[in-house]
């Protein structure tokens, strides 16, 4: 079976009776306010629930593209890299995703593939972990509830390692001009040349089943 097709059969499937039944008396005693994604805000303990879970995940689709992607660049350099970080990308983070039974994606404000461009509501996390670098600080991922009963972690993905320059740096300075025109090439809209050590590139966006309290306090 085809790993997209997992995932939605996990996302699709109903909720157990527990999970409904902690979300209608959560839905009885919280007070109606809405957060800015048109949900109710969630308990404290529901939040860190799905930040450790966002977390994780977020943190073994990250391991999973550099290793691949540093590995081919060792043994074949930028043109046998390039897929590593593009088409392959794809069903490596499909394989992160079927696995935890999550969606799983990344999204940027500087898209080299539109695709990846966010969606409404979704620069405004991306400003937010630029505004957190400008101060020095670490951006802090965040969680937001959805009206359909899942919640979605946003991690920011920030150049720390050089070999990301290579094909996301200054051209010129950082990328080669045979690089630079396969890009071109590729990606005639490519927004994601510029970075430097330290900025914010994008972010993982990890959307999974809102966690029931009860797991949350052990
Ligand atoms: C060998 C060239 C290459 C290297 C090295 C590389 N990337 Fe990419 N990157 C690409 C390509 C090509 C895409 C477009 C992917 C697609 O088609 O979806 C991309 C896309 C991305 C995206 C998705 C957003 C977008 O702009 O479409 C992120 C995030 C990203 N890269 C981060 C990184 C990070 C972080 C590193 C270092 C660990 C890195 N890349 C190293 C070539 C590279």
């Amino acid at each position: 079976m085809e790993p997209r097709t997992l995932v939605y059969r996990a996302l699709s499937g109903t909720p157990s009776s527990t999970l409904l039944l902690v979300i209608s008396l959560l839905a009885a005693c919280r007070p109606a306010a809405e957060s800015d994604s048109g949900a109710a805000p969630l308990p404290a303990a529901v939040e860190t629930l799905a930040r450790e879970r966002g977390r994780a995940i977020a943190g073994q689709a990250f391991a999973l593209l550099s290793t691949n992607l540093a590995q081919a660049l060792a043994q074949g350099g930028i043109t046998n890299a390039l897929p590593y970080c593009s088409e392959k990308a794809y069903p490596l983070t499909e394989l992160v995703a079927a696995t935890n039974q999550v969606r799983l994606r990344r999204l940027t404000h500087k898209p080299r593939n539109p695709t990846n461009a966010p969606a409404a509501g979704e620069l405004a996390v991306l400003r937010g972990f630029q505004l957190a670098l400008g101060r020095g600080k670490t951006p802090a991922p965040v969680v937001r509830a959805t009206p359909s009963n899942t919640v979605v972690f946003y991690s920011p993905i920030v150049i720390t390692n050089p070999l990301c320059l290579q094909c996301h740096g200054v051209v010129g300075r950082d990328i080669l001009p045979a690089t630079a025109a396969l890009l071109q090439k590729l990606y005639p809209q490519d927004q994601a040349t510029g970075f430097s050590l330290g900025d914010l590139r994008g972010a993982w966006r990890v959307e999974f089943e809102r966690p029931a309290r009860e797991t949350a306090t052990r």
